[in-house]
């Protein structure tokens, strides 16, 4: 089969998709595909429509805004190409951070309390009170995430320079552990506890610089909370209607006994530091095995 890699793109999270594309297109050629190499740009539609054969298989290596929400899918739609990931709907809801948790409330999935909000709005005490995170609408790998756990931080933040425009995604801060799961073809696969050391969350360094985390698997939970995170991992995966890869991230409070899902990303990454790797390989699948799958898997 040829199967064009499509990688880099220009949204936030270009570094990370460079890195994802890389290791993907290693493991084609390994496994003996035929591959040409696109980075992607604004001009994708003609850079796509130039490959000579046309490919068989358009692999899905970008992450974030234009790659992960929908806009490349409906684009290779429109071609008639087969693509790996989810479709047009799955990613465009998953990448809406907002439209995701309306999702997963309506389907009962557990998830924290959030709301819009604007930076007057917290400043005027109309918000969430701390702990909270802060989040923008449509960005991956933590770009743009603030953590404020105290009254005092939130005065400092609101003395910074305010960076979130018009409004961010306010969610409650759920203290505990973090945990992950990949779903492939609606099955969940095993739990992944995230330890992140000395990083107060799982933000961009400890997601990616090698060391940044440590990456416990199987995690060490009771079989009833292994069962309901992967459920509900199941569950969001069902409700946006996603296909192939996705990987569900979780909070898990013990002081409460609380599960609460943050987001589906239907992009999951795919670099040396990343999480769907570790999953595969406990499964028995080397890196290249479930790079071939998602290839065989791919559809339009
Ligand atoms: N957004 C990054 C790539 C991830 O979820 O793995
Ligand atoms: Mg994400």
């Amino acid at each position: 089969k040829h199967v064009a890699v499509i990688y880099g793109g220009w949204s936030a999270e270009r570094p990370v998709s460079l890195s994802s594309g890389t290791e993907c297109i290693k493991a084609l050629r390994e496994k003996g595909y035929r591959v040409t190499e696109i980075d992607a740009g604004r001009d994708l539609a003609a850079q796509l429509a130039a490959i000579d054969p046309k490919p068989d298989v358009v692999f899905n290596a970008l992450h974030g805004r234009w790659g992960e929400d929908g806009c490349v899918q409906g684009l290779l739609e429109i071609m008639g190409i087969p693509y790996t990931h989810s479709g047009v709907r799955a990613s465009s809801i998953a990448m809406d951070k907002m439209s995701a948790k309306a999702m997963f409330m309506e389907y009962d999935i557990p998830c924290a309390r959030h709301v819009w909000v604007s930076r007057d709005e917290i400043a005027s005490g109309n918000a969430l009170p701390p702990p909270y995170v802060l989040k923008p609408n449509n960005e991956g790998s933590s770009v743009g995430v603030e953590i404020i756990l105290t009254a005092e931080e939130e005065q400092n933040m609101l003395a910074r320079e305010w960076t979130h425009g018009d409004g961010v995604m306010q969610e409650e801060f759920i203290p505990g552990r973090e945990m992950t799961v990949a779903v492939k073809d609606g099955k969940a696969m095993e739990i992944i506890e995230i330890m992140t050391g000395n990083h107060a969350f799982y933000d961009f360094e400890s997601k990616y610089v090698a060391g940044g985390s440590e990456h416990i698997i199987p995690a060490d939970i009771p079989g009833d909370l292994r069962a309901k995170i992967q459920d509900c991992a199941e569950k969001a995966y069902r409700a946006l209607g996603c296909r192939g890869i996705a990987r569900a991230d979780f909070r898990y409070d013990p002081t409460e006994d609380r599960v609460a899902i943050l987001e589906i990303n239907t992009q999951p990454g795919m670099t040396p530091t990343s999480l769907v790797p570790d999953a595969a390989r406990h499964d028995g699948l080397s890196f290249a095995d479930i790079v071939a799958w998602m290839v065989e898997d791919a559809s339009c």
